[in-house]
């Protein structure tokens, strides 16, 4: 019975003790993160400088649009070291911010990126982080057409850096102002001038957060992960290309066969009408095919093309462009089966007969056409003899005509007479 009462009184003691404590005032223990009202107090003033001069100010109205402010986001969310300060003005230098602590699935990313590793290599890097390409108190989502990383402003974004030739100089880029190139392809041109949404900027080939160099097996613009990259708009002609000889070539893992951009180029592409990019295209042919395009352009075709005129018969027209097959090959435009619809694209009267005639004949090799060997030896024979006989001929005449006395001109009788 002692026991009990003694328990009770215990747990009756204990009881009072929490109430006592629970009913403790718990504000001065945990002071409250200042608001972003509290920031503003200072640094919503628009002239606000730092001890060195810089502005400090922050747009309240920008940041009440940004998706931070949107969403409640206080500063202290971003400025974390500050989240627990009271008393103002705080420290001169603060931590930088981290935005990994909330997004780190792109900061992830990010952290693989060729950026990343150039900023983490020097700290004096000019590589892109986060807040260059998002900014740091106006950040919107890609959708936002007022965006940094809107899909018709982000070439504009990379190119402030990609387009800029002091950062080139500075960050060592090897390849260049792209920006202006990309600009002025028929990828550029249907963004900026076309408003289209489905034409590709810079993060469709290369991707936004983790972009890797070319020579990058990971990265969407190593060699052989072009053709999947670049058909993931233009599949019908990925499927063309994969099934033709080069891609075949590509898949057997051969270092000499041509990928989308090795005929296209990556930022300089063009619609494939225009002459310049037919003539580019048959000279990148050639230097793949050095015989073929060397015998193409001994025949009409080759020269006609040679002096500009483009309306005649280049590699691609006879051969196709994407599926391009061995002529031994049924599916192939210059098998013996489809040469005669080939040729008839342009010569309504083509017919068996009119499609003997060869494209690449060669008068050197004797094995593909004897005839043309011996007419060719024949005719050089002809001009050599020809140029021979006039070639002495006339150093004979020469060496007689300026002998001294003997010029007619030197003869008194010479000359016209007149008549009186
Ligand atoms: C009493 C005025 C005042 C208040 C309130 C104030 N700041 Fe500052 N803040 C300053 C001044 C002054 C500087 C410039 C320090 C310097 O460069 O000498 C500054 C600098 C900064 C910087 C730049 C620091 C750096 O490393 O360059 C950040 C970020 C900043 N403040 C964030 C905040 C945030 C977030 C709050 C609210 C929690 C806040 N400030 C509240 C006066 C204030
Ligand atoms: C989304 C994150 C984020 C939020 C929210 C945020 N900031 Fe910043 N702030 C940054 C970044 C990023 C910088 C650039 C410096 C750095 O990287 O640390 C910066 C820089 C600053 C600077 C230094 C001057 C400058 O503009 O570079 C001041 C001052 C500052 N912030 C104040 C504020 C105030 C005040 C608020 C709230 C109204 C706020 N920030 C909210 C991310 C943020
Ligand atoms: C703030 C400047 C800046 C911005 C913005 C920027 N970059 Fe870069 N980028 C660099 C620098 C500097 C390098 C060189 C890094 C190195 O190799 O050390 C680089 C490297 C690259 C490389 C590898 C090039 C090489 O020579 O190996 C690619 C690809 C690239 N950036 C694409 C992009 C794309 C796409 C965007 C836009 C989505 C972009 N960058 C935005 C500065 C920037
Ligand atoms: C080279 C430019 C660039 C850099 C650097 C960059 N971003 Fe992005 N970010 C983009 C682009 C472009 C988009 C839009 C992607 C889209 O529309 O698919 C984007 C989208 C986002 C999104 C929204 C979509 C998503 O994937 O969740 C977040 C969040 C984001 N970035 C955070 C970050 C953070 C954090 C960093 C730094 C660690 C960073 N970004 C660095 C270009 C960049
Ligand atoms: C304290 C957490 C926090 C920090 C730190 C932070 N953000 Fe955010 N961010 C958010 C929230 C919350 C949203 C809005 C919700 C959402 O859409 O994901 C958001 C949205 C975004 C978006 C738009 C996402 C979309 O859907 O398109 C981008 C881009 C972004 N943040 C970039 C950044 C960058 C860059 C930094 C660093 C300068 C940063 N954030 C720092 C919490 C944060
Ligand atoms: C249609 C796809 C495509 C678009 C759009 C594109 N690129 Fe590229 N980019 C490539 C390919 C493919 C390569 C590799 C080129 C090669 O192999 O010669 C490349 C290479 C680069 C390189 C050099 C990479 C290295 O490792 O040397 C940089 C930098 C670059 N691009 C930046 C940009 C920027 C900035 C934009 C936007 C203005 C952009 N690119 C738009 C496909 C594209
Ligand atoms: C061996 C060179 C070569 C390669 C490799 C190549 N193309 Fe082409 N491409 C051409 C030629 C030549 C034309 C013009 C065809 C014509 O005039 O009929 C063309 C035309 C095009 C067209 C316009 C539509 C058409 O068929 O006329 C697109 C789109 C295209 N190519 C995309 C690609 C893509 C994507 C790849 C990679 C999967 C690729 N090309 C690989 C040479 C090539
Ligand atoms: C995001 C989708 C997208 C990607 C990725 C893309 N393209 Fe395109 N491409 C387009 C669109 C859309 C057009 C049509 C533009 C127009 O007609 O104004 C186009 C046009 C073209 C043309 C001109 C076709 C013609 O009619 O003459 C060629 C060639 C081409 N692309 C090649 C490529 C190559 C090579 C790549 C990869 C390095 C590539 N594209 C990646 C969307 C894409
Ligand atoms: C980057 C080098 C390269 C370029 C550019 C290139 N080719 Fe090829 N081509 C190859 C390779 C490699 C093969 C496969 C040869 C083999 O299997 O032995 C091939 C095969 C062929 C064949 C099949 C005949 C054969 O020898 O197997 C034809 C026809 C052909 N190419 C035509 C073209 C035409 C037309 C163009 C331009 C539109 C072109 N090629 C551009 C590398 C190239
Ligand atoms: C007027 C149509 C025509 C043009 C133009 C043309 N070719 Fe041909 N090509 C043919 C025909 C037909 C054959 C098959 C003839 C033969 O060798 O028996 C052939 C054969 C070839 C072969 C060998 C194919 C094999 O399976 O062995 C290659 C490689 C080739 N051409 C490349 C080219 C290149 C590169 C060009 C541009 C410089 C070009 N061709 C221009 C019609 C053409
Ligand atoms: C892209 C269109 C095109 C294709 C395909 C084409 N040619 Fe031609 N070819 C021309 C043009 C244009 C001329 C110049 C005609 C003229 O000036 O009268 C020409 C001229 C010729 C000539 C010399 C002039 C003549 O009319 O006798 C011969 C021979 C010839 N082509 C044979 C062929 C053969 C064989 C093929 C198929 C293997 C072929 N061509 C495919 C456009 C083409």
């Amino acid at each position: 019975m002692r026991l009990r009462s003694a328990f009770a009184l215990l747990l009756a003691a204990c009881l009072l003790a929490t109430t006592v404590l629970a009913q403790k005032p718990a504000a001065p223990a945990v002071p409250k993160p200042p608001t972003s009202d509290d920031c503003l107090a200072c640094h919503g003033d628009p002239s606000a400088t730092g001890a060195n001069g810089r502005s400090i100010a922050v747009s309240a109205d920008k940041f009440g649009d940004s998706i931070h402010g949107q969403s409640g986001l206080a500063c202290v969310g971003c400025h974390a070291d500050l989240a627990k300060t009271t008393d103002f003005p705080h420290a001169e230098k603060l931590a930088p911010v981290s935005c990994a602590t909330c997004h780190d699935g792109p900061a992830a990313k990010y952290d693989t990126s060729v950026h990343a590793q150039a900023r983490r290599a020097s700290p004096t890097s000019v590589a892109a982080a986060c807040k260059d390409c998002h900014g740091t108190h106006d950040i919107r989502p890609a959708s936002d057409p007022d965006s940094p990383t809107h899909h018709l402003n982000l070439p504009a974004t990379c190119g402030r850096c990609h387009g800029n030739a002091d950062i080139i100089r500075r960050g060592r880029i090897a390849i260049g102002d792209v920006v202006t190139e990309f600009q002025d392809s028929i990828h550029g041109q249907a963004l900026s001038k076309s408003g289209l949404m489905v034409a590709p900027d810079c993060k469709d080939c290369h991707h936004a957060h983790d972009i890797r160099r070319k020579s990058d097996p990971a990265s969407p613009v190593f060699r052989t992960t072009v053709p999947a990259t670049c058909g993931k708009c233009h599949e019908g002609v990925e499927r063309r290309y994969l099934t033709g000889v080069h891609g075949e070539a590509l898949g057997k893992g051969r270092p000499d066969a041509p990928v989308c951009v090795t005929c296209h180029t990556a930022h300089r592409i063009q619609r494939t009408e225009g002459a310049t990019w037919k003539a580019q295209v048959l000279a990148e042919c050639g230097s793949c095919h050095p015989e073929s395009i060397r015998t193409y352009r001994d025949t009409f075709h080759g020269q006609e093309t040679q002096l500009g005129f483009l309306r005649v018969a280049a590699c691609a027209d006879c051969h196709g462009a994407h599926d391009i097959f061995a002529k031994s090959d049924v599916r192939s435009t210059v098998s013996p089966a489809r040469l005669v619809s080939t040729c008839r694209k342009c010569h309504a009267g083509a017919n068996d007969s009119f499609v003997k005639y060869d494209p690449h004949a060669d008068r050197r090799n004797y094995a593909r056409d004897p005839w043309l060997f011996y007419a060719s030896k024949f005719m050089e024979a002809l001009l050599i003899g020809v140029f021979a006989f006039f070639g002495i001929h006339t150093t004979l005449w020469a060496s007689r005509a300026v002998k001294p006395g003997e010029t007619r001109s030197s003869r008194p009788d010479d000359g016209p007479r007149s008549e009186e």
